[in-house]
This record gives C-alpha cells, sequence and structure tokens, in this order.
C-alpha cells in the first residue's frame, strides 16, 4: 500500500468515530512512525511494509477512541521547542504561550530568578530560560510522574545548569525569594470537569485540571504564598480560567496586590493577569 492510499484510508476512519481532524491527524500519526517529515510524505508516494500498515491501524484506533495526537506521538510543540509529554502532564495549550512575550519583555535586560509553579512539560520555565538567557528558574509541580516527565524535557532541552525542579507543593517552599513567580495552574470548576471534551476528561491528568468547587484553589495558595516569596517590586503571572477575572482580582487586592495589566486570548477573554505587591 501507498502513502497516499494509506492516509485516505485513516482519514476515512476517524471520520466515522467524528474525529474532525481527520485528515491532519492521519497524517501527522503516519508522518511519526515512518519518521518522516509530513511535508514529505504529501510529496512523496512511498511503499509502506505490512508490519507498518499494521502499526499505523492500531495508531488511528487509538485517535479514533479521543487519545490526544499528543500523547500518541509523544511530543507537543510550544513556542517553537519541542517538548515530550504524556499522559502524566497536562498538553501544553496556546493560551499559555501569551504568559511567555510580556515575560520576556519585562525581564529583558535584567538576570531574571524565577519560580514556575506546577510546571507540568515545563513549556512555561523552558520558554523563558530559552528566550531569556541572562534567567535561572525553579519549578514545582506537586506530582511526581510529571516531575520526572519535566526532568526529561530539562536533560533534552540542556537547560541543567540554568533551572532546578522539584516535586513540591507551592505550600511547602521557603527557601527563596524570586523576580518573577508565574504559574498555569489547575483552574476548572470541579464539578465542570465532566463537561469538558472527552480527549480531556478520559485522557489527561485530572490533578492538572481540578481547582476545586470554585476553580481558584490552587490559584489562593500561589497568591498567599507569593506574598513571602515574591521580590519588592517583583512580578506575580497568573494564568487564570474564563470568568474568574473578577474573583482573583478580590484574591490578589486582599493579599496586598495591585494589578499590573491583563491580557486577553484568542476569544477576548481575560486569561492573564500580572500583579505586583503594593
Ligand atoms: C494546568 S497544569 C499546567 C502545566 C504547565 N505549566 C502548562 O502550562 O502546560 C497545572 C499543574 O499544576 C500542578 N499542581 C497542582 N496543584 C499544585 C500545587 N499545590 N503545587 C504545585 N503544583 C501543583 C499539577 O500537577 C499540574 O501539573
Amino acid at each position: 500500500m501507498k502513502t497516499q492510499e494509506l492516509i485516505n484510508l485513516g482519514s476515512r476512519f476517524l471520520k466515522n468515530k467524528s474525529i474532525l481532524s481527520n485528515r491532519i491527524d492521519s497524517e501527522i500519526l503516519l508522518s511519526y512512525l515512518l519518521g518522516i517529515s509530513r511535508e514529505k510524505i504529501l510529496i512523496n508516494d512511498f511503499d509502506i511494509k505490512p508490519e507498518k500498515i499494521n502499526q499505523f491501524k492500531s495508531l488511528i484506533e487509538r485517535r479514533s477512541k479521543n487519545e490526544p495526537i499528543a500523547y500518541i506521538i509523544k511530543n507537543k510543540e510550544f513556542r517553537s521547542i519541542n517538548f515530550f509529554v504524556d499522559k502524566n502532564s497536562l498538553i501544553p495549550r496556546p493560551e499559555t504561550e501569551l504568559l511567555i512575550d510580556p515575560i520576556v519583555s519585562l525581564f529583558k535586560r535584567k538576570r531574571l530568578f524565577f519560580l514556575d509553579v506546577g510546571i507540568g512539560t515545563g513549556c512555561i520555565i523552558f520558554s523563558i530560560l530559552n528566550e531569556l538567557k541572562n534567567s535561572q528558574g525553579i519549578g514545582i509541580d506537586r506530582c511526581k510522574k510529571t516531575i520526572l516527565n519535566a526532568k526529561k524535557n530539562l536533560v533534552n532541552l540542556k537547560f541543567q545548569n540554568r533551572a532546578r525542579l522539584f516535586h513540591k507543593s507551592i505550600s511547602d517552599l521557603y527557601k527563596y525569594k524570586f523576580d518573577l513567580i508565574v504559574t498555569n495552574p489547575p483552574y476548572v470548576i470541579k464539578r465542570e470537569i465532566k463537561r469538558l471534551s472527552g480527549d480531556i476528561t478520559k485522557y489527561e491528568p485530572r490533578s492538572a485540571l481540578d481547582g476545586g468547587n470554585d476553580g481558584l484553589d490552587v490559584i489562593r495558595k500561589v497568591i498567599y504564598k507569593s506574598k513571602h516569596i515574591l521580590k519588592t517590586n517583583g512580578i506575580l503571572a497568573l494564568e487564570i480560567g474564563n470568568g474568574q477575572y473578577k474573583s482573583v482580582l478580590r484574591v490578589l487586592k486582599n493579599n496586598k496586590f495591585k494589578l499590573k495589566t491583563t491580557l486577553t486570548d484568542y476569544q477576548n477573554n481575560i486569561r492573564c493577569i500580572f500583579s505586583t505587591l503594593l
């Protein structure tokens, strides 16, 4: 069988299972399996060996059950960096990329020492390290398997000299003072998790989503702790969920933070809040 025929076969199977991204998913899976770029596959019609056809079918089968492509191919690109990812870490989201530009422009000329709370794959901490060459960071996550994944990215991206990763909750951090604390915490309201799409609820770690009864459990912990571990004039950069802006602003004000700026996402929702201590 030739590549184009196989891509069509995979795409048709996924379409019948109501996977909207069927064509591109079929192409990505074949490219991953053959270790050849999608572009090359699309312009050349290669012959595929029977054993590869069977392997391709089992990848398509996994995708047809809503398993996210990133978990199948164990990779997700974020700010042009490839991150190893599997079911123990949240898949990096495009909205989270929004946090990085303002951080880069605020700390461009400084020797930044920062903390990333709940690092997941490490997409935030490693993007900052990549774009601010004078920076050093500490990353924590309360999930042990997530930290082990992030350590793979630490080594792959060669940031061992500029980053330290710890299996810790924000509540257990006392030792350092930071110029910047950044976090994309779990912020989904517990009872709303079941309404998220099947690829999220069935496959992504619940501990990366569940923000408790009002979605703000971890955000509150980060704000309380930041009061003590942020340097004077330091920045607290938070990613938040839809409709959480007013409540988060209230928690910030009650904890002696003042608003610096907000960022909206591609749907025009306030997605990030930057604040400083009064
Ligand atoms: C929404 S995910 C974000 C992952 C990554 N930063 C990203 O943007 O893709 C939230 C992460 O916070 C971690 N986490 C949850 N509660 C935490 C806590 N109290 N202290 C540290 N990490 C926590 C979860 O294990 C999860 O990896």
